[in-house]
């Protein structure tokens, strides 16, 4: 048997979870890998805050010199989140050769680059399976089962804080206020849950997923982020009506002209498999050109999902104490990541009941080769009164620039007092 002394920086969700891991499964763990994993310091932000689990003494610490400075622990794991200081915490330890392994997508989607060379140069690992996806080893499959093709896309849900919102709003008619806060609650948002619900969470995980995936660096910069804020029960209610479910889809595709990346509100037809995917759940597809079509499904977010991936990572790092980089892949000279891309949209504006304001919009459509396919007029104006109506279209695929420009037109005719909302359609 061998005895491992790990340190964790950060004990709140995930450092729970993965430290009842340890605890209940070390039996499992000793049978399958022969390790004994030994927790022997554990640094958090406020060392006096009444926790659920109770460390034995001498464990909790909240002076990171007690980690850095011990010579025994050869693994940290973080979870404190945030960039700093998480990102001086792993850069630290990585030059004491000590192997990082992380839940942190955003510290990886920025620095992960230079990271994995400072872990090279000293001899260790940077590991973050915990970083994307939860439970789901959709980077290791990346890394270590899909090598042997060229991967052109990547789609998935891959926030549960978000789809547990969008859920709730759909199923249980519940207000975003509630369904966050009930998120919060079960452990699934971040310590900001701003990430989340504005899409940062999911750009960070669809860098790193595509960068692995495209082996080449698609920056955090060059990656397209609408969140779910203005997601309202209406357009919720529109989308089961005409068949599709609302979901915050995160989408890559490497074509000829380059790199497409993208983080925002989708309608998804309700027959597509990411459609059923419910509450905290992620799934993604990938498309190589040996496998066809993959899809990975599980538990996104939460305290023991995300643990099983920590617990794993450590695992994986006793057993390769040099290394085990999952990102020593990737190119850092990135290849042309294009801002126009083609979908179908959804677009719901408020306007008068008017003759000819239809004729007036699809001009504006028209002029920018925007062609529609359904249009619907809902509630009950007489047709020539001030009253507004509200009106909905789906469009047939159209450049994502042309839509802007044709949205900018519409928006000067005078009969249209608001364009309420605009959601790219996945057919
Ligand atoms: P929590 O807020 O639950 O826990 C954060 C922990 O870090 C707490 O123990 C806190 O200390 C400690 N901490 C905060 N600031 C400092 C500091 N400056 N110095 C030392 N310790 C500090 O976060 P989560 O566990 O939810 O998330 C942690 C990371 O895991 C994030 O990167 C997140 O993106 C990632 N992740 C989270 C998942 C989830 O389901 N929650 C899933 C996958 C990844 P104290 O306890 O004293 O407050
Ligand atoms: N806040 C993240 C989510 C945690 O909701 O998916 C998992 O990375």
């Amino acid at each position: 048997m061998e005895r491992v002394n790990i340190a964790f920086l950060g004990f709140g969700t995930v450092g729970t979870g993965a430290y009842k891991i340890i605890c209940n499964n070390g039996d499992t763990i000793l049978n399958s890998d022969g390790i004994r994993l030994n927790v022997v310091k554990v640094l958090v932000g406020n060392i006096h805050k009444k926790r659920s689990i109770c460390l034995p003494e001498g464990v909790l610490t909240d002076r990171f010199e007690d980690i850095i400075e011990d010579d025994s622990i050869r693994i940290v794991a973080e979870f404190i989140g945030g960039e700093y200081p998480a990102k001086n915490y792993i850069e630290q330890c990585l030059r004491k050769g000590k192997t990082v392994v992380t839940a942190n997508k955003e510290v990886i989607a920025k620095h992960g680059l230079y990271l994995t060379k400072l872990a090279k140069e000293h001899g260790c690992g940077l590991l973050f399976e915990a970083s994307s996806v939860g439970a789901v080893p959709v980077i290791r499959i990346i890394r270590e089962s899909l090598q042997a093709n060229k991967i052109s896309k990547i789609m998935g849900i891959i926030n549960g804080t978000t789809n547990y919102i969008l859920t709730k709003m759909a199923e249980e008619d519940l207000s975003f206020e509630t369904a966050l806060q009930q998120a919060q609650d079960l452990g699934y948002a971040e310590p900001d849950p701003t990430a989340d619900v504005e899409g940062y969470d999911a750009l960070y995980k669809l860098s790193i997923l595509s960068s692995l995936a495209f082996q080449t660096q698609v920056r955090v910069e060059d990656i397209y982020r609408e969140g779910i804020t203005k997601i309202s029960k209406e357009d919720i209610q529109y989308a089961k009506e005409l068949g599709y479910a609302v979901k915050l889809a995160a989408i890559a595709k490497k074509t000829e002209d380059g790199i497409e990346a993208r983080v925002h509100p989708t309608f998804i037809p309700e027959k597509h498999p990411l459609a059923s995917v419910r509450d905290s759940f992620n799934a993604v597809f990938i498309n190589g050109d040996a496998i066809g079509e993959m899809m990975f499904y599980g538990q996104g977010a939460g305290d023991m999902p995300t643990g099983s991936a920590i617990v794993s990572d450590i695992l994986h790092a006793c057993q390769n104490p040099c290394g085990g980089n999952f990102l020593d892949v990737v190119k850092s000279n990135s290849i042309r990541v294009t801002d126009n891309w083609k979908t179908a949209f959804f677009i719901r504006m408020t306007v008068m009941d008017k003759p000819a304001v239809l004729h007036a919009i699809s001009g504006c459509f028209a002029r920018h080769n925007v062609s529609l396919w359904t249009v619907v007029q809902k509630g009950s104006g007489d047709g020539h009164s001030k009253k507004t109506v509200p009106l909905i279209f789906i469009t047939h695929e159209a450049e994502e620039r042309e839509m802007r420009a044709a949205l900018e037109d519409i928006a000067n005719v005078k009969e249209v007092t608001e364009i309420n909302c605009c959601i790219r359609v996945e057919k």
